[in-house]
């Protein structure tokens, strides 16, 4: 029997991880014995364990309780609770997950005691390390055995940085094997995307009719921290909303809510709280977000999950960021990047108003990459 730690911690990880839980359960279960370390850097009920129950996935074996902080206090904090778990548990590989500061936890305690790191997400690049992300992803892959790239982008990342391809094992943190295998959270929207519907009442909840509304997330570090950004942001959903007389739905992440009467001038937080088709929610659970994604127009988001849900759903996507490491949605049309930059953020909803035909190409995978990772796992591991 395989046995593999896998750790989450923040919100998507934990969305991430139900695939291959599920997978697991599903077809690999008298193979691959799965434990789960949640690291408790989110931990809020609806940032947390409203994903456990909605999703299936098994209760965390082990929750290291760290809580928020500084990069250094609680990256730290989670090295050490992880190395005492590590030793005792002695998996034959770890999995990790993106570029949060628990995935960097993970492989940094995991590779310096010889325990083979899986970092599913690797190779995604935005190519600016003023992002936390960025250094997070960049160290986890170069310390990593087995290396999953959900595009080809973040596989050729990957060879651009010197990994080899197609290289004999066995394999080890010194002879790393990449792959190009889809993306687990195009398996879950697929799987969950039938059952939203049905087992959610958001729709109804904020009397929202199908294909009226905006559906917007905002939580990046430096459009929560910048107080220009966040303005910048704010009003150009409010002018939006007023102006184009459409709904705005926000489900807001509790950085962001945390920031918004620090950050906002008085008149925009006054203007923002007066909209009353600008709709500002707690997070809402993953059934209600896929809810809205595939009801929504358009989607506006920093977040890297919901750009890539918005396609999934062939929704147009407005990216709040400078730049984004799914560069083939922008490639593609159905996305813009238009920064923290209200001109652009206008200009983008305008030009998606007018352009009928979007396209969007199978750059994800089959909804089976689960399933295949868990199959290069036996074949590596057992
Ligand atoms: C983290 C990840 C980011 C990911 C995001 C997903 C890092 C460096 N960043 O950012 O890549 O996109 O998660 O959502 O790992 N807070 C709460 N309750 C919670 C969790 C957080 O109130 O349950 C508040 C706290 O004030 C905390 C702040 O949010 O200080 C930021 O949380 P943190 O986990 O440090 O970073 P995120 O911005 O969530
Ligand atoms: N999500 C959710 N509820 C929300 C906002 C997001 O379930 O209120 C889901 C979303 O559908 C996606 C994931 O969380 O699957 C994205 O997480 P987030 O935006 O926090 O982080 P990122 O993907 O940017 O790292």
């Amino acid at each position: 029997m395989l046995k593999i730690l896998t750790i989450v911690g923040a919100r998507p990880q934990i969305i991430k991880a139900a695939a291959l839980s599920r997978a697991i359960r599903n077809h690999y279960s008298d193979q691959i014995r799965e434990i789960i370390i949640h690291t408790g850097q989110h931990y809020d009920e609806n940032m947390s364990a409203v994903f456990f129950s909605e999703l299936g996935i098994p209760l965390p074996d082990y929750n290291l309780q760290v809580g928020s902080g500084s990069h250094g206090k609680q990256t730290a904090a989670m090295i050490i609770a992880l190395e005492e778990i590590l030793l005792k548990e002695a998996p034959n590989a770890l999995v990790i997950y993106g570029d949060t500061n628990s995935t960097l936890a993970g492989a940094i305690a995991a590779s310096k005691l010889h325990v083979p790191v899986v970092h599913i997400e690797a190779g995604l690049r935005s190519f600016n390390k003023a992002m936390p992300e960025e250094i997070n992803r960049i160290m986890a892959d170069h310390i990593s055995t087995l290396l999953f790239s959900p595009t080809s982008a973040g596989y050729k990342n990957l060879v651009k940085e010197g990994f080899k391809e197609n290289n004999p094992g066995p394999y080890n943190a010194d002879n790393p094997h990449i792959i190009h295998c889809g993306d687990v959270m195009y398996d879950n929207s697929l799987y969950f995307s039938e059952i939203a519907d049905s087992k959610t009442n958001i729709l109804k909840d904020e009397k929202l009719s199908k294909g009226e509304f905006i559906l917007a997330t905002i939580h990046r570090n430096n459009n929560t921290d910048e107080p220009e950004r966040l303005s910048a942001l704010f009003s150009a959903l409010n002018r939006i909303s007023l102006k184009e007389k459409i709904k705005i739905i926000l489900p807001l992440h509790p950085r962001t809510a945390k920031l918004l009467e620090k950050n906002l001038p008085k008149e925009l937080l006054a203007a923002v709280k007066a909209n009353t088709t600008f709709r500002i929610l707690e997070p809402v659970s993953f059934l209600e977000m896929i809810t809205l994604e595939k009801h929504a127009r358009l989607v506006m988001t920093d977040s890297g999950g919901v750009q890539k849900e918005a396609f999934y759903f062939h929704k147009p996507c407005i990216i709040l960021r400078p730049e984004t490491e799914w560069v083939e949605l922008v490639q593609s049309g159905a996305a813009i990047i238009t920064d923290a930059d209200e001109n652009r953020i206008l200009e983008a909803y305008h030009s998606f108003a007018i352009s009928k035909t979007l396209k969007f190409p199978p750059i994800f995978g089959d909804g089976h990459a689960s399933e295949y990772i868990c199959s290069e796992l036996l074949k590596t591991f057992a």
